[in-house]
């Protein structure tokens, strides 16, 4: 089975987590388009969404679903987003599509954070896919030399400005043994917006499709 049917089947998956006329948390990215879609397509009769980016935003809009401001929003049931790698701890690597900020953002006001994910992103250690790191352009040069001590090899990703003015630096080659502390570490260095790494606040559901059906940790 291709990766996209895996997508589209994990997003179906997803819609069992939703309760109708409720507020949706939104992630970002091609396997949450694919949930954007099914939400829409089984008129679920949700009171609106929350959204972790401007295009996700943009895609609930067309298809005619509210999208709140967070901070008219104290709390939500139920935030799902894809991932770039999730562990069977349910840590998780995002920010492939440089969202990652607005992502903890939203994450971390839902109840229940469901992943959903095809199973080419299940690791058992985070790392091989490069971490995304999320800098105030000033800061951009100082941050990386920093990662560069803590033992990664930081890669500017040319021509990407996130929703939030800022850059992102893909950090390659790191072996993530301890998320949580790596988390923090990161997000001392001065110039630091947020990492990629999801550890303090990890999923609490991981769905992942396979060729046989939806896996679920
Ligand atoms: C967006 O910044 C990311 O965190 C995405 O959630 C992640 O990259 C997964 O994207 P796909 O569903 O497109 O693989």
């Amino acid at each position: 089975m291709d990766q996209n049917t895996k997508k589209k089947r994990v997003a179906q998956a997803a819609l069992e987590f939703i309760t109708p006329g409720s507020i949706v948390g939104v992630g970002t990215g091609s396997t949450v388009n694919y949930f954007i879609d099914a939400l829409a397509e089984n008129k679920l009769d949700i009171e609106g969404a929350v959204s972790s980016s401007d295009a996700s935003s943009a895609r609930l809009k067309a298809l005619g679903i509210d999208v709140y401001d967070l901070n008219e929003v104290s709390s939500y049931e139920v935030y799902v987003d894809g991932a770039d790698e999730v562990t069977q701890h349910k840590h998780m690597i995002k920010g492939g599509g440089a969202a990652l900020t607005r992502e903890k953002i939203v994450a971390a006001v839902a109840k229940t954070f469901v992943c959903i994910v095809d199973d080419s992103k299940k690791v058992d250690v985070l790392g091989r896919f490069p971490l995304p790191v999320e800098v105030i352009p000033l800061a951009r040069s100082y941050v990386a030399r920093e990662i560069v001590k803590l033992g990664g090899d930081p890669v500017y990703r040319q021509g990407v400005v996130t929703d939030n003015g800022n850059v992102i630096l893909d950090v390659h080659n790191l072996s993530i043994i301890e998320p949580s502390e790596l988390e923090t570490q990161l997000n001392q260095l001065a110039g630091v917006v947020c990492n990629g790494i999801f550890a303090h606040r990890n999923a609490d559901i991981v769905l992942s499709a396979t060729d046989n059906g939806v896996e679920r940790w």
